[in-house]
């Protein structure tokens, strides 16, 4: 731990997301949904977002100058079957040589099947609200996986089941704008389903592929831990978000509050990894008026380091989720950790602590293999629009200059070195008052 050493190979990169930095995705239900005014931030669309879809090669050459060596990136579903059972050769060479130019850099890349879009079709046929869904995401995932196996040894069936069901069916933020917990618990059901069905499929006929999912896992505390009713929702929320689909895809079987949805069953250990997306944590305290949120309102923790976007800068949340996490079993790769910070006046911050925290957790035994920071370039961050600001690289979308910030530059020294400086040291886990609350659950 005092060397401030990583294992030799461990993967160090970024991550981004198909929707968030190609622009020109016309044919997803997020495209449709940035047409109502009120949806976005701004009234921002995702065209230009990076214009990553032609700039990918030069992209990964500023990447790799920044010393990564792996890259998670999604892949379009609207693109690549934009009509049922109709696959786009034209979108599958594009992926092929994306996939290639990463490797021609030593790149190690990550890929993601579903990141939070659905071509259009999909969502006319009822989105993941329909059952059906799970085997059309599962004939997806197996032609994808069967024209790239050879680029690709990481894959991701589905980026934050949990995130998809509450944005969009509970807190309504996200499409299909929904406001229902039953139909955000069938929601999750057909996730969950998809990703058996996916997984299955790929490993049957690519059995050296390594999958997984991955889970964005939040901490929640209770925001007054004398409270006993504080504890239980703070507990409630743990278990509903943090840990259904977890057990579940370690059990084969849906576990509450999922099993009133049917005997629906799968494989048992349907993962060969675990993604973690980590972001921040949450204080919550019990409130009767919060009935559709399970009684808890979220709260911010009072005076914290906080993002652009108010989240919590909370790197002790991430060594105690990687500790939890052991109990899995699995190698872990962080799929996502970042920060909304628009002057880079926190992120270096930021990174060192965070980086340092997941160096703890592997130190204390936690099988960490790469950490993928979010994310490259500032893009587009789904309904805050162009506002939010989290690469480590700063990208205007009217002029698509690209420049690095001091973060970026600060995390090349890590990537390089292997290494992060012992000095640092980990902020006091602050634990105060209460503000307002926070509104979205990501
Ligand atoms: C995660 C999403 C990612 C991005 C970050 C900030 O929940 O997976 O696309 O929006 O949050």
């Amino acid at each position: 731990m005092s060397d401030g050493k990583f294992p030799e190979n461990f993967l160090w990169g970024t991550a981004t997301a198909a929707h968030q930095v190609e622009g020109g995705n016309h044919a997803n239900d997020w495209w449709a949904w940035e047409q109502v005014r009120g949806h976005i931030k701004n009234g921002d669309r995702s065209d230009p977002a990076c214009q990553h879809y032609e700039r990918f090669a030069s992209d990964f050459d500023l990447l790799r100058s920044l010393h990564q060596n792996a890259h998670r990136l999604s892949v379009e579903w609207s693109r690549i079957e934009p009509a049922p059972g109709e696959f786009s050769a034209t979108a599958l060479t594009h992926y092929r040589d994306v996939l290639q130019a990463l490797r021609d850099r030593g790149m190690e890349p990550m890929v993601t099947l579903h990141h939070f879009t659905n071509p259009t079709w999909i969502s006319t046929l009822g989105g993941w609200e329909s059952p059906q869904t799970a085997e059309y995401f599962a004939r997806f995932a197996e032609r994808v996986t069967d024209e790239l196996h050879d680029l690709a040894r990481f894959w991701i069936t589905i980026n934050e089941p949990t995130v998809v069901a509450y944005q969009g069916y509970v807190h309504g933020e996200w499409p299909p704008g929904k406001r229902d917990f039953g139909a955000a618990l069938r929601v999750v059901v057909t996730l969950i389903r998809a990703h058996w069905l996916a997984y299955e499929r790929i490993k049957r006929r690519h059995p050296q592929l390594q999958v997984g999912l991955a889970h964005h896992l939040r901490i929640f505390d209770p925001s007054r831990w004398f409270a006993p009713q504080d504890r239980a929702v703070a507990a409630a929320f743990t278990r509903v978000f943090n840990e259904t689909v977890l057990r579940s895809l370690r059990e084969g079987r849906l576990v509450f509050p999922l099993r009133r949805n049917g005997k629906v069953s799968g494989p048992r250990q349907s993962q060969d990894f675990i993604g973690l997306n980590y972001y921040t944590r949450e204080l919550v305290k019990f409130n009767h008026r919060y009935r559709a949120e399970l009684f808890g309102q979220r709260m911010l923790v009072e005076p914290a380091l906080r993002s652009d976007l108010a989240w919590e800068l909370y790197p002790e949340g991430l060594y105690r989720t990687l500790m939890e996490l052991r109990r899995e079993q699995l190698p872990i790769y962080v799929t996502e950790n970042g920060i909304a910070d628009r002057d880079d006046a926190r992120r270096p911050e930021f990174l060192l602590t965070h980086v340092r925290a997941m160096l703890r957790a592997i130190h204390d035994g936690s099988p960490v293999r790469g950490y993928m920071h979010w994310t490259s370039f500032d893009n587009f961050e789904w309904a805050e629009g162009y506002s939010a600001k989290f690469g480590l690289i700063a990208c205007d979308p009217a002029t698509q200059e690209r420049r690095v910030r001091s973060s970026g530059r600060l995390y090349a020294e890590i990537c390089r070195s292997n290494h992060v400086p012992a000095t640092v040291e980990l902020p006091p886990a602050r634990q105060t008052a209460e503000s307002g609350g926070p509104t979205d659950l990501r």
